[in-house]
């Protein structure tokens, strides 16, 4: 039995509706973890599981899991990614995986295939990490790398219970996050860089995810008056703030080295123009292949917040996330290698600079990701795009080589 056909105008389109939804700017939307939005998007994905002829689950740490039972019931092929966003997002971060699962099923239905094993589509809780440190926290609970318990306590920007929230929105569910467990786990995802655009190949076959270490950083200083207070009598919080964050800048900026930083939230109190900032409130996020040299890039940050104060500064760090850098399964990478080339697709090794639910699945199982190239290598940006038939493309090789898998024997 050959592999399904996908239905690539019913890709698209539904890509296009999902990406209405939480839409505040002409382009751009912003559907956070356990937002009202992300309960929307919830819902309309859920019932295109049931349309595909899905049974539908829920889990206690809210991830959504539709499965189609194989033939021979007896293991489960697993593919799936997010539906939550950074804000002003685009329409395709996390989203082209999840439809991309569901077009297979959906199509399987139409075609009226079954395959010898199971197939699931998995949508995790809070990819992103935005709204609720730790990111990919759906997935973390399934690795086990954060525990059931601590992960349904995590506290959102806003002071809302991550359980609490679940159970807003209607999708606290019952299933065990083991219940699941797959035998292998594939990823369809758009690049989110550069790399695959400029080298003119047109599938990426990801062999690893670098790593991250995300830090919240407070000092406190004095706030005062801004014409009566000498320069030298001052203890400027924002000051403190900004050379610390340009230090961090220029640790990574050694071209030569793959470490990145970025200072992606900044805040100021009181915020007015004519007041010594007396408190600055920032956020760090470190990125690496290498964990040691992101453990150093951390050790880095201690030390500079012990400098500071020693010059009379007080400063809180707090960890938000860390997740090291994930190798792939490379018997798995090959055969999407295969499948690829015998598509006609030219391919790309790579390394994913963004992080992924896979990288926890990883953990779990044979675990590899597909990436289609992301023009100009714009994301997290509601200018965030690929050609159609890239789209179409990648989803098709996702859906021939699930198919395989869930008939090998
Ligand atoms: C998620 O997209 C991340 O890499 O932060
Ligand atoms: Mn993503
Ligand atoms: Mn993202």
């Amino acid at each position: 039995m050959s592999a399904p056909t996908i239905d690539g105008r019913r890709l698209l389109d539904r890509l296009n509706e999902l990406g209405e939804i939480g839409r505040e700017t002409p382009e751009g939307c912003t559907r956070l973890a356990l937002s009202d939005a992300d309960m929307l998007a919830r819902n309309l994905v859920q019932s295109w599981l049931l349309e595909a002829g899905a049974s539908v689950h829920i889990d206690q740490v809210g991830n959504i899991y539709g499965m189609i039972a194989g033939a021979n019931n007896s293991s489960l092929i697993m593919t799936g990614s997010h539906i939550d966003t950074v804000s002003r997002a685009g329409k395709l971060d996390g989203c082209y995986g999840v439809i991309a699962g569901i077009e297979i099923l959906q199509s399987m239905k139409d075609q009226g295939l079954q395959p010898e094993q199971s197939l699931v589509v998995a949508v995790f809780s809070n990819e992103e990490g935005v709204r609720f440190s730790p990111d990919l926290l759906g997935s973390r609970v399934i690795a086990k790398d954060i525990d059931l318990d601590d992960a349904l306590a995590v506290e959102s920007r806003d002071g809302k219970a991550f359980c609490s929230e679940l159970k807003r929105i209607g999708f606290a569910g019952e299933a065990s996050p083991w219940k699941f467990l797959p035998k292998y786990f594939i990823e369809l995802h758009i690049e989110q860089g550069p790399v695959l655009e400029a080298s003119g190949k047109t599938i990426g076959i990801v062999e690893s995810v670098q790593g991250h270490s995300w830090w919240q950083v407070s000092i406190g200083g004095c706030a005062n008056h801004a014409g009566t207070t000498p320069m030298s009598l001052r203890k400027d919080a924002g000051m403190a703030a900004m050379r610390l964050a340009c230090l961090l800048e220029s640790l990574a900026a050694d071209a030569s080295l793959p470490l990145v930083a970025t200072v992606g939230t900044f805040s100021l109190e009181p915020n007015s123009i004519n007041v010594v900032p007396g408190r600055a409130r920032f956020t760090v996020d470190f990125r690496d292949t290498d964990n040691a040299r992101l453990r150093e890039a951390e050790i880095l940050l201690q030390r500079e917040a012990s400098a500071l104060e020693d010059q009379g500064f007080s400063v809180q760090l707090q960890n938000l996330s860390r997740a090291v850098s994930v190798p792939f399964d490379l018997d798995l990478c090959d055969r999407l290698e295969s499948a690829a080339v015998a598509q006609g697709a030219s391919i790309l090794r790579m390394v994913s600079g963004a992080s992924h639910d896979a990288q926890m699945m990883a953990k779990v199982c044979p675990t590899a990701m597909l990436f289609v190239p992301s023009i100009s290598g714009i994301s997290h940006n509601p200018k965030e795009k690929t050609l159609p038939g890239d789209l179409v493309m990648g989803a098709q090789l996702l859906t021939d080589v699930l198919w395989s898998l869930a008939n090998k024997h």
